[in-house]
């Protein structure tokens, strides 16, 4: 399978939105990932439904939300709503995580879980049957921008090998530092989707940085 590559709004330019929206339409991006915080979870705030309203009208791609607030369950019947394909909770925010993820399920979204830095993979061993998604952070939410922690390569490893053995279905996407040398890295550990941010648009060619982040 292809790597697949979600392209994260967070750091772009709100004042024209629509010039990042039509980048990721006219490249080979897969989903669009829209990072929402709430000041709580994490120590910063991003965006949540008006922006999210408003890039559903004009994004060619399936919008995969990854939600860094506690509660997530009370967005998910809005986002679904909205438009939004994949929900992405935070394990770390979830004390009935079982009852979340079906909850997406239910409403018609695919459900990713996220973990944090910390957060050791083998917490999963009791749900990964269940889930579509599993989205490793390598960097402490809340931020773009921030420095790959390397950990992450051998705990992504760990993940394929429990998802291998249980015969498990669910997609392992990482977000937090992507760039082509990390990108690379973890595509050899097992990563399916890799999210990338800054390094996206940043660039002199964010179309161009998108299309060769899928051949690796
Ligand atoms: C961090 C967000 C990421 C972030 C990635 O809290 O979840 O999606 O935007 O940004 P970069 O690619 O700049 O590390
Ligand atoms: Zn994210």
């Amino acid at each position: 399978m292809n790597t697949l590559i979600a392209p994260s709004i967070l750091s772009v330019d709100f004042n024209n939105l629509q010039k990042s929206i039509d980048i990721v339409n006219h490249s080979e991006a897969d989903w669009l990932h829209l990072d929402v915080m709430d000041g709580v979870f994490v120590p910063n705030l991003s965006f949540g439904f008006p922006i999210i309203e408003s890039v559903a009208k004009t994004t060619q791609k399936p919008m995969d939300a990854h939600l860094m607030v506690i509660e997530p369950d009370k967005y998910i019947n809005r986002l679904r709503d909205l438009g939004v394909s994949r929900m992405t909770v935070h394990y770390e925010a979830c004390p009935h995580l079982h009852r979340t993820i079906q909850a997406i399920q239910k409403a018609g979204m695919k459900a990713g879980v996220s973990l944090n830095p910390h957060t050791p993979v083998a917490l999963l061993e009791d749900v990964i049957d269940n889930l579509d998604l599993i989205l490793i952070m390598s960097v402490n939410p809340g931020y773009g921008g921030q420095t790959f922690i390397e950990h992450s390569c051998p705990k992504i490893e760990a993940l394929r090998s429990m998802i291998d053995t249980k015969k498990a279905s669910a997609l392992i996407q990482v977000d937090g530092g992507v760039n082509f040398e990390t990108g690379r890295r973890l595509v050899d550990s097992g990563v399916n989707v890799l999210v990338a941010g800054s390094f996206v648009f940043s660039s002199t060619d964010p179309v161009d940085t998108i299309n060769k982040l899928k051949l690796l």
